[in-house]
């Protein structure tokens, strides 16, 4: 149901700035957009790098695609139409976070530039981070830890990215990372290398 928002006020004039909750976690925020097929690593990678970084004292809070699926996005299919729902609301979310200060890893397949691009107009350009995990789909078939691409090859799963629905490499991400060959450790440091100098005060 699309209600009118006509009568509503931003109050966000009053409030705390980021820049003072910046200041308490002494850090600075960010989002990192992670783009790539189902069983790329985004989760995998995620996880480790929001541990490194919680162990060397920074704030981190992770949004993962199939966690937020099963809650607030639960009403949402694999359609273009409900994937740029789903996108849009994380993103609305992951701005609630980076405006706090936080560094906010969003681990979601967001399959197409348009998508994409809605995901950082929303976070805004200066916060939003896009890292290209570029794992190939015959790798990601291979090791099939959800058992979906089977079932998506015998047409159990509709829409599945990379089977029966695109995947558009981004163009021009801000990091990519090819995980072929590679151990989790290594793309986490590439990772961690990346980002360290932008979240920094004086870490
Ligand atoms: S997105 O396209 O809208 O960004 P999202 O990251 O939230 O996707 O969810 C992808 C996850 O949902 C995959 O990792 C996979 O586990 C699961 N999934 C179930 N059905 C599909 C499908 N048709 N296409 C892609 N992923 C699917």
């Amino acid at each position: 149901m699309k209600t009118s928002n006509k009568h509503l006020f931003s109050s966000s004039k009053d409030l705390l700035s980021r820049t003072e909750k910046e200041k308490l976690l002494n850090q600075k925020g960010i989002v990192l957009w992670l783009t790539g097929l189902s069983g790329s690593g985004k989760t995998t990678l995620a996880k480790a790098v929001s541990e490194q970084l919680h162990n060397n004292g920074f704030l981190t809070q992770v949004l993962d695609g199939d966690n937020i699926r099963l809650g607030i996005n639960s009403n949402l299919s694999f359609t273009l139409e409900d994937r740029m729902e789903n996108i849009r609301r994380t993103a609305e979310m992951a701005k609630l976070f980076v405006d706090c200060g936080v560094v906010t890893i969003c681990c979601l397949v967001s399959p197409t530039e348009k998508i994409r691009t809605l995901a950082k107009e929303i976070i805004g350009k200066k916060d939003f981070f896009e890292v290209f995990i570029n794992t190939p789909l015959n790798i990601c078939e291979e090791r099939d830890v959800k058992g979906l691409y089977e079932l998506a090859r015998k047409g159990e799963v509709k829409n599945f990215t990379g089977i029966s629905a695109p995947f558009e490499n981004p163009k021009s991400p801000s990091l990519e990372i090819k995980t072929e060959g590679v151990n989790i450790a290594t793309s986490t440091e590439e990772m961690m290398e990346a980002i360290l100098p932008k979240i920094s005060f004086n870490k």
